[in-house]
């Protein structure tokens, strides 16, 4: 089954409450944590995490786009984030692990993401920690960019590789995830949709959530 994440980044952050009641029928509510060092833009963190978590029975899908996350990882799992996903480009790889293992510890879901210059192989060192592996498909840190369809072999590759050794391994694709690219995504081997402007930009939101889920027709 395709899940959908909608992405709070194109919420209206004064009425987070009521955008994420309005999303209600997705599978994840995705949280963009960005710490204008990892990438040029700086949003929300972990009060907020905070003060989300009882406004929905969601799993909060929280995207750490920061440096040296394993500084933060517990202070987020507490806060209420059910699936952490870390960088592999944002620390060494033994810090990595230690970030994945710490957000094993508290019982929630870890997962590694690549920018689009990395690699698929980049992921393998951390698969068997992981439960969820997320390819962007733009560079990390706005919302409203243009899909890359050029990042659809990275996932096929992925695909490939979860399905051999991991499989149950979610495979989750963000940006510029839309009704024209949400197929080719899915085709590659992605069953976790982010998608922040297709769903809020949307008149009917529930509506765009069901057409986005199936894209397959
Ligand atoms: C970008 C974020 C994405 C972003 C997606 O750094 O990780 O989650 O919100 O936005 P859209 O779907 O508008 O490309
Ligand atoms: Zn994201």
């Amino acid at each position: 089954m395709i899940k959908i994440a909608p992405s709070i980044l194109s919420a209206d952050f004064a009425n987070l409450q009521r955008d994420i009641q309005r999303i209600s029928s997705a599978d994840y509510v995705h949280v963009d944590v960005m710490d204008g060092v990892f990438v040029p833009n700086i949003s929300i963190g972990i009060p907020v995490v905070k003060c989300l978590r009882p406004t929905t029975g969601l799993p909060l899908d929280v995207h750490l786009m920061i440096t040296q996350p394993m500084r933060y990882v517990d202070q987020f799992c507490d806060a209420g984030a059910d699936l952490v996903t870390v960088h592999v480009e944002s620390d060494t790889r033994e810090n990595l692990l230690e970030a994945l293992r710490k957000i094993r510890a508290k019982g929630k879901k870890p997962g590694v993401v690549l920018k689009p210059a990395t690699p698929a192989e980049a992921a393998e060192p951390f698969l068997e920690l992981v439960d969820i592996i997320l390819v962007m498909t733009v560079e990390p840190g706005f919302g409203g960019q243009k899909f890359m369809a050029d990042m659809m072999p990275k996932v096929q590759a992925l695909r490939t590789l979860i399905d051999a050794k991991k499989p149950g391994c979610e495979l989750e694709v963000d940006g510029g995830v839309d009704l024209n690219t949400c197929r080719t995504c899915v085709e590659a081997g992605a069953n976790v949709l982010v998608a922040g402007s297709a769903v809020y930009g949307a008149e009917n939101i529930p509506e765009r959530i069901q057409n986005l889920r199936n894209c397959m027709g």
